[in-house]
């Protein structure tokens, strides 16, 4: 075994002579504390590691012992349903609440086991050999690691382990003997492999308008969500966590005060999913890093969640994680390199923080497994931008590498218009791979008096939509010049439609019993909706219908409250609203008729 001695330590950094050879990103356990730590430099003889719990009281002349393996995470069936720490240690669940310095994984938990495979059968890595049935929650696969293939020499019972009892081995071609338990170990900065990464045409089902229709994320997209303080991050975060469609939900509170996250650990374990009434957080891991925790673990934390997410992409599930947020994570890797006296670069980060957010987000995607499923990770990372200006680095960063970005706006914020995502600022590049999708949520809906409908009518209605919401910007600006009754009236009601489209669509409470969720079916019933009114005020004017009469229809009321009114369970009355104001509308250009 490597050992040395503590030479100098600063914070969560220190220096230590050695004997034996330590390797690059090795673990390590430092001092009478076994506290953890990694090696992030060598020279020569001397090593310099970074520690990932409280380092006070570490002294000079203390031990550190190498660990002989990288960094890594025991991941398992002891994982859903429970929160950890950055490191994977838990603070829930059958553990205990507090995570010593120095202490490991803590008791195992136990499973009931029923095995898959038979004794002399042929394994490859990845593959399922078993499966584990919670006292609650969903029934779980044993994976073999991947890295291991051969033939079953000895497989379990059915019956109650603990999670780290060998319950299969394994014979490799080579004639080594593996042993297999319900979870494995694995490296936290070395992405599980796939047998393939899938182009991907399915979103993930966010629920919020703005977003699914919008700025849509595929299923192994990634999204950053960049905004001030206060502009609604880890409110939209928690809302897609409890509402999005994946089957897996990783957590990641990353740097944020403690409060924030006390939010989520408080509300979590309470909630149920409304769609099949069990528990939220039976599909969900929780991982808190607060500010208060030690720095350095703060930087490992993303990884241990990717992690998370990859082994149950690798059971053939589509895991979303949110992690919020990446700009603490950052500051982190700065504090950390300043005390290796790295050569700072923009914003004090270091040089490589280019190139570890490219690493994270590239962990995101579609894939068929080891075992021939197809599963996915997708990612979605808020950011903290200081004075809320994108320009900084870790923002302008992340836009290299992510294919939606959802800028938080803080106006919009102000206004209480929320979620505060900016029309204008925002995108997606997901969008063209939607497209056929959401035919089949417009087929689902009643066809309603809209005529001549186009090919693909999300496609055209987004269009629409994001047109309008850009003139709107441009007009206001006008309009703030010349005033807003000098515009011509076809400029008026491009005002008017594009603040209905604003109010009645994207404004959308998270803390709504109705509206916290739009299911796509919702979602394109009031997009069409907006459609269809934008279509008949604009032929209004056009046969001479006034402005103001138009704005003075009667159903514009019911038009605008549609979200918080019209639930989930009474769709059709979005049918009705449109019989409504078609009828509304032929009422005035009679009138109109009459008139002239
Ligand atoms: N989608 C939303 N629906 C309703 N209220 C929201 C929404 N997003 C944010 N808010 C309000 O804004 C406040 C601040 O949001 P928060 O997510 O904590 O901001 P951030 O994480 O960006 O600092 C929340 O406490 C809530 O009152
Ligand atoms: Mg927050």
């Amino acid at each position: 075994m490597s050992v040395g001695r503590v030479l100098w330590a600063s914070g969560p950094v220190l220096r230590a002579r050695t004997t034996g050879s330590f390797q690059m990103r090795e673990a390590v356990y430092v001092g009478s504390q076994s506290l953890l730590g990694e090696v992030v430099s060598i020279n020569g003889e001397e090593i310099v590691a970074q520690v990932y719990e409280d380092a006070t009281g570490l002294r000079p002349g203390e031990e550190i012992r190498g660990s002989g393996a990288p960094l890594g995470i025991r991941v398992g069936p002891g994982l859903l349903g429970n929160i950890f720490d950055g490191l994977l240690r838990p603070l829930s669940g059958c553990r205990p609440q507090y995570v010593e310095p120095g202490a490991g994984g803590g008791a195992a938990c136990r499973f009931d086991f029923t095995p898959l495979v038979k004794r002399g059968e042929a394994l490859g890595g990845g593959a399922v050999f078993g499966r584990v049935t919670p006292a609650q929650g969903r029934a779980q696969d044993c994976l073999v690691p991947p890295h291991v293939a051969g033939e079953v020499v000895d497989i379990a019972d059915a019956g109650n382990h603990g999670e780290d009892a060998i319950v299969c081995r394994i014979r490799s071609a080579g004639g080594a003997v593996q042993e297999v338990a319900m979870g494995h170990f694995w490296p936290v900065r070395v992405p599980r492999p796939a047998a393939e990464r899938l182009p991907s045409d399915e979103p993930l089902v966010t629920g919020q308008r703005i977003l699914d229709c919008l700025f849509p994320v595929v299923l192994g997209g990634k999204a950053a969500i960049p905004g001030g303080f206060g502009t609604g991050k880890t409110v939209l975060l928690e809302a897609l966590a409890k509402s999005c469609n994946a089957d897996v939900i990783v957590y990641l509170g990353c740097g944020e005060r403690g409060n924030e996250m006390a939010g989520v650990l408080e509300e979590f374990p309470k909630l149920t999913d409304p769609r099949t009434g069990r528990p939220l957080m039976e599909r969900t891991v929780i991982i808190a890093n607060t500010s208060n925790m030690p720095v350095a673990a703060r930087e490992a934390s993303i990884y241990s969640a990717v992690t998370v997410a990859e082994y149950f992409r690798d059971q053939g599930l589509h895991v979303a994680l949110m992690a919020d947020s990446t700009s603490r994570w950052a500051e982190a890797l700065r504090e950390v390199s300043g005390r290796l006296g790295e050569l700072p670069g923009e914003g004090g980060y270091p040089a490589y923080l280019s190139s570890r957010l490219a690493d994270f987000y590239e962990r995101a995607a579609r894939v068929r497994t080891l075992n021939g499923r197809t599963g996915s990770v997708t990612l979605l990372s808020s950011i903290s931008p200081p004075s809320g200006d994108f320009s900084e680095p870790v923002t302008s960063h992340s836009k290299r590498y992510v294919r939606c970005f959802w800028a938080l706006d803080i106006k919009r914020a102000q206004a209480r218009f929320y979620p505060a995502i900016h029309p204008l600022q925002s995108y997606s590049e997901d969008a063209g791979e939607l497209a056929d999708w959401w035919v089949k949520a417009f087929g689902s809906v009643p066809a309603g008096a809209v005529a001549g409908r186009p090919a693909n009518e999300w496609l055209e209605l987004r269009r629409g939509f994001l047109t309008l919401l850009d003139e709107q910007v441009r007009l206001e600006r006008m309009a703030r010049i010349v005033g807003k009754d000098a515009l011509p009236p076809r400029q008026q009601l491009a005002l008017f439609c594009a603040e209905i489209v604003n109010e009645a669509f994207l404004r959308q409470s998270a803390f709504s019993d109705v509206d916290w969720y739009a299911s796509p079916r919702r979602q394109a019933a009031m997009m069409r909706l907006i459609g269809r009114f934008i279509a008949l005020a604009e032929q209004a004017l056009a046969q001479g219908a006034p402005l103001e009469r138009i704005a003075a229809l009667g159903f514009l009321r019911p038009l605008q409250r549609m979200g918080e009114e019209i639930g989930e369970d009474r769709l059709g009355e979005f049918d009705v609203l449109a019989q409504r104001m078609e009828r509304e509308f032929r009422g005035l250009s009679t009138e109109a008729g009459d008139v002239r």
